[in-house]
């Protein structure tokens, strides 16, 4: 089974009453659902986590490792200032898509610089809580393609192959 870890940044612990205007008004507990759901139906395991804290989503990313096999994250504020989130991203490894829910390129010139972007597989900005929905299905349809790819083939499938090249 796909393990896929969730961050979310600083602020968006306030999603549904925060700048409603620029965020909407779904709260994070109705994102999260809604990518449980879809989690299901693909048959993925996310893990969903928020924090306020930079040091805290370093150290979740760090702790991800091997046995993740994909990471969503909206970086929030700290997309445009954390070298440090960036470069766990870079040490782990593990294909990275960056979801905003508001256009980071049609705001405050400050926001348009994503510190995360040049080590994620993609980035969504600008769609509302669909971004994460994409994500998970980006992320899915990337890591099975590539899984596939890499697997080693099976016992069966070894033996398959052996008989056919005996038989020439
Ligand atoms: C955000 C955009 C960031 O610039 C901002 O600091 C956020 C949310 C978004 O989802 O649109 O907190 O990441």
């Amino acid at each position: 089974m796909l393990r896929i870890l969730v961050l979310h940044g600083p602020n968006l612990n306030l999603l549904g009453t925060r700048e409603q205007s620029i965020y909407g008004t779904e709260s994070l507990e109705t994102i999260d659902s809604a990518l449980m759901n879809l989690a299901e139906e693909l048959a993925v395991d996310l893990d969903i986590r928020q924090s306020n804290s930079e040091g805290e989503l370093v150290n979740w990313i760090q702790e991800s490792g091997s046995g993740t096999h994909g990471i969503i994250i909206n970086p929030a504020a700290y997309t445009h200032t954390s070298v440090a989130i960036r470069d766990a991203i870079a040490a782990v490894g593990v294909p990275t898509v960056e979801v905003h829910l508001s256009n980071i390129h049609q705001r405050e010139p400050f926001r348009h610089h994503s510190h995360v972007a040049a080590v994620a597989l993609g980035q969504i900005s600008g769609l509302g809580p669909s971004g994460y929905l994409l994500a998970l299905r980006g992320l899915h349809e990337h890591v099975t393609a590539k899984r596939k790819v890499t697997k080693p083939p099976s016992a069966a499938r070894r033996q398959k192959n052996a008989s056919r090249s005996r038989r020439g």
